[in-house]
């Protein structure tokens, strides 16, 4: 699956920029405590969700995700979110999941061990997520003799209203590709080029009907769960191209009053965040993920962001956490037999731009709609913090992000991926010995294969070092090699 990049291709290197002495890293801001609702950070940095593909085939925290999770708590952020964490109680591979409360026992134990390997100085939350199904890209023939719904309408264009479906399989099957595109219906093309997925507005079928009904509680029971595991707050997945962000989306056009106008798109995001409220009570920290930005044709624009964020805020959420792009709308095609990935067109090239850029290049692509959507919460009175990510990775840039007002709280994701203890070193005076980013995504091509992700800065080292656990080629070491501070 090939993904799309600027076709500038100008090719942009992190920058270390000038590291603070341990003096001027305790006076400045981003090594500032800061309130989110009822839970405190010590610091304004935060490791964004990253799923690294590490849970066990049903679900269930295993001790490489243990180990994983340590690993960035030893660096001492103020706050890590927990990878994307599924809701509901079903299959869903080797993604974490809090859809029972069998699954309660392994978080409580992560934890336990997270908050030890940061001496109690790192704040916990979880994703939590709903998405709909997708089916990989199927092979065209099986796609025309068994998955494709025979209609009228494929009866017309065969000439035969009488024909039997499997005649009409027949016919369709030697059809020239250019032919099939004209015969079927665009959602049936889709199927065939890129593999069937479900939309929000689907509403002829139940299950996605049901959705404002069945979702409020499915993540007020993931919170409860969550909050007994002993995290310190939910973070809900309204980003990207999952179900959440698919009602925000202005390309939800339901009629049921949960979609079309603004308020219909926002009216279920509200909900679910008001029952989860009632369910986890005041004292236990409730935010979102949502986009800046869809950057798809017809998507959602900055202006109805801002309205989210402010409608967000009102409601009482903790936090806000920003991100952009990651829909389905614009991925690339995927190979037969694999399924589509949100991050392989240009709207997931914001999501996660990497070193091959425009004149603008990778880092902090996501500052100024941040800014832009802080303002309009602030205009409205509300002081709720507002966490921007995207290719920050040295020190003055993160501290300006914050002296102008730009957001609350500085989220380094791949950065945090290619040194854990950035966090660490850059308060301690030591940010010369931190392992910059490359943004050569790398990580997330692995992420795109469901393959555990590890950085290549870092995961050949030192492969001989006794009880360094490996990855399931057995080539690469699954967390970052020990710095002693
Ligand atoms: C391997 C990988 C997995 C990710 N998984 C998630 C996820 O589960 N939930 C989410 O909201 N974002 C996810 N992201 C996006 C990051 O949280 C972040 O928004 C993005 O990488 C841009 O920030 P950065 O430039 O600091 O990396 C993932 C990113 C990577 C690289
Ligand atoms: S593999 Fe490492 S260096 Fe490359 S983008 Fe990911 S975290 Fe950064």
């Amino acid at each position: 699956m090939s993904t799309w990049r600027p076709p500038e291709r100008i090719r942009h290197a992190p920058a270390a920029g000038r590291w603070p002495t341990p003096a001027e890293a305790a006076r400045a801001r981003l090594f500032s405590p800061i309130a989110l609702g009822p839970t405190r950070l010590a610091q304004r940095t935060w490791v964004p969700a990253m799923v690294p593909w590490r849970a066990s085939s049903d679900g269930f925290v295993t001790p490489n995700v243990i180990e994983w999770y340590e690993r960035f708590a030893r660096g001492r952020p103020g706050a890590i979110v927990l990878e994307a964490t599924g809701i509901r109680d079903v299959p869903s591979g080797p993604l974490l999941r809090i859809g029972d409360d069998r699954f309660i026992a392994g978080l409580r134990e992560l934890v336990g061990r997270v908050r030890a390997a940061s001496g109690g100085q790192t704040r916990l939350f979880i994703q939590l997520i709903d998405f709909l199904a997708i089916r990989r890209r199927p092979d065209p023939r099986r796609f025309l003799q068994e998955f494709l719904q025979i209609t009228d309408r494929h009866r017309a264009a065969c000439g035969a209203q009488s024909a039997s479906d499997s005649e009409v399989r027949a016919w369709l099957s030697q059809r020239p590709h250019a032919e099939l595109a004209e015969i079927l219906t665009p959602r049936e093309l889709e199927a065939l080029e890129y593999g069937q997925r479900e939309r929000v507005t689907d509403v002829n079928l139940p299950h996605i009907e049901e959705l404002p009904r069945r979702l409020p509680a499915l993540f007020a029971d993931a919170a409860r769960r969550a909050r007994s595991a002993g995290f310190d707050g939910v973070e809900l997945h309204y980003a990207h191209a999952y179900t959440m962000a698919s009602f925000l989306s202005r390309l939800n056009t339901r009629s049921d009053g949960y979609g079309g106008g603004i308020e219909g798109r926002l009216r279920l995001a509200l909900e679910v965040y008001r029952r989860v409220r009632t369910e986890v009570g005041a004292d236990f920290a409730v935010g979102c993920r949502f986009l800046a930005e869809e950057c798809i044709p017809g998507g959602t624009p900055l202006e109805d962001a801002a309205a989210f964020g402010c409608a967000f805020a009102r409601a009482g959420m903790n936090f806000l956490s920003l991100s952009r792009g990651g829909k389905f709308d614009d991925a690339a095609q995927p190979k037969i037999g694999a399924a589509a990935y949100p991050y392989t067109g240009r709207s997931g090239y914001e999501c996660m731009p990497s070193y091959y850029s425009d004149a603008r290049g990778p880092f902090g692509r996501n500052l100024e709609p941040a800014a832009y959507i802080r303002r309009a919460i602030r205009a409205e009175g509300h002081a709720t913090p507002l966490v921007v990510a995207g290719g920050i990775h040295n020190f003055e840039q993160a501290e300006e992000i914050l002296a102008d007002g730009t957001a609350d709280v500085v989220g380094f994701a791949r950065q945090a991926l290619a040194d854990p203890d950035w966090f660490i070193k850059v308060r301690s005076g030591r940010g010369a010995e931190v392992r910059l980013c490359l943004y050569t995504n790398y990580c997330e091509a692995l992420d795109q294969r469901h393959r555990e992700v590890t950085c290549e800065l870092w995961d050949r080292e030192h492969l001989d070092e006794p009880g360094s656990a490996r990855s399931a080629d057995g080539k690469r070491r699954l967390i970052a090699p020990q710095w002693t501070p």
